[in-house]
C-alpha cells in the first residue's frame, strides 16, 4: 500500500542515489547476451562470440563452470561448449553470477566499520541455503534462488561503497540500540537496503523474479507470483543468520514470516537435512571468493 510515508522515502532515495556518481553498471556485454538469448533462433556459437568480448567475465564463467559447486562432468573449455551440455538458462545464470562479482565484488574502498568480508559471506551462504532449500523442496528454480539469495542484501554494498555517510549513520543507530540493520536504516535513513537494492535491479534490467527477491526479502508475502522464490530467500537469510555464516551487518536475527513458512511447509527435518548438507556446499562455494 502506498502511503504518505512511503512516498516521502521513496523520494528521498530517488534524491540519495541521484547524488551517487559513479554507481556501477553490469558490464555491456550482459545486455547483448540476455538480448540474444531472448531471441529463440540464437545459436551457442553467437553467445559465446558475444561474450568472449569481455575477456575477464569470460575467464570468471569458466572458472564457475568447471568448479564443484555447479558440479557439471567433465572439463568445459569453451562458453559455446558450456551451452550445448548446460543449456541457455544454466549458462545466463552463470554469466549473471559472475558479472555481480565483476562488479560489486573486491575488498577495496568502501565504508570502513562495515566488515565487508563478512558480508560476501553472508550474501554467498545465503545464496548457498536458498539452492539447497529449493532443491530439497523440489522447487526447479534452484539456480535462481541462488542469485537471489546471493544478492538479497544488494542495498547494503550500494551503502557500503557509494554512501559512506549514510552508512556510517546506520551503523551508529545500529549499535547505540543493538537492533536489525533494516531498522537502523528505518530510523537514520527512512530508506531501507531492499528499497536501494530494489531500485538497482530495475536500473540494471534484472529479471523480475531477482527484483522481487532483492525488494521483498523481508516482506516475502507482498511479491504476488514469486512468493515462492522469494520465501526461500527469506527463509534462507533466517538460517544464513541462525548458523552464524558471515554476517550482514548486525547480530540479530529475524523473525521468520509464519506465511512463508506455511507455503514451504517448512518442518524441522527439513532443517535438519538442510544442516547437514551445508558445510560441504559451503566449501564448494569457495570459488567465489576466488573470482572476486
Ligand atoms: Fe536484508
Ligand atoms: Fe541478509
Amino acid at each position: 500500500m502506498i502511503t504518505a510515508s512511503t512516498i516521502g522515502s521513496q523520494e528521498k532515495l530517488k534524491l540519495a542515489v541521484d547524488r551517487i556518481t559513479g554507481l556501477p553498471t553490469l558490464p555491456q556485454v550482459i545486455t547483448e547476451i540476455t538480448r540474444l538469448m531472448q531471441n529463440p533462433r540464437t545459436s551457442a556459437e553467437e553467445v559465446g562470440k558475444a561474450l568472449i568480448m569481455d575477456q575477464a567475465l569470460a575467464s570468471k564463467v569458466l572458472k564457475l563452470v568447471n568448479s564443484a559447486f555447479y558440479g557439471f562432468p567433465g572439463r568445459i573449455n569453451t562458453i559455446t561448449h558450456a551451452i550445448v551440455i548446460l543449456g541457455f538458462n544454466t549458462v545466463k545464470n552463470i554469466i549473471l553470477t559472475a558479472s555481480i562479482f565483476e562488479t560489486l565484488g573486491g575488498k577495496g574502498g568502501g565504508q570502513k566499520e562495515f566488515d565487508i568480508e563478512k558480508f560476501w559471506l553472508h550474501s554467498i551462504g545465503t545464496g548457498v541455503l536458498a539452492r539447497e532449500i529449493s532443491k530439497k523442496l523440489n522447487f526447479k528454480f534452484f539456480e535462481e534462488c541462488f542469485l537471489g539469495g546471493l544478492l538479497h542484501d544488494l542495498g547494503k554494498i550500494i551503502l557500503y561503497k557509494f554512501m559512506p555517510e549514510e552508512m556510517d549513520k546506520v551503523l551508529q543507530v545500529q549499535k547505540e540500540e543493538n537492533c536489525l540493520f533494516f531498522l537502523a536504516e528505518k530510523k537514520a535513513l527512512d530508506v531501507t537496503h531492499d528499497q536501494i537494492g530494489g531500485w538497482l535491479t530495475s536500473k540494471w534490467n534484472l529479471p523480475e523474479d531477482l527484483r522481487n527477491a532483492v525488494l521483498y526479502h523481508h516482506m516475502p508475502m507482498l511479491s504476488g507470483k514469486y512468493a515462492m522464490m522469494v520465501s526461500i530467500v527469506h527463509i534462507a537469510d533466517i538460517l544464513c543468520r541462525a548458523l552464524c555464516i558471515g554476517s550482514g551487518g548486525d547480530s540479530t536475527i529475524p523473525v521468520v514470516d509464519e506465511k512463508a513458512w506455511e507455503k514451504l511447509k517448512f518442518s524441522r527435518q527439513l532443517i535438519d537435512k538442510i544442516y547437514s548438507d551445508i558445510d560441504l556446499e559451503l566449501e564448494k562455494a569457495a570459488v567465489f571468493f576466488q573470482i572476486m
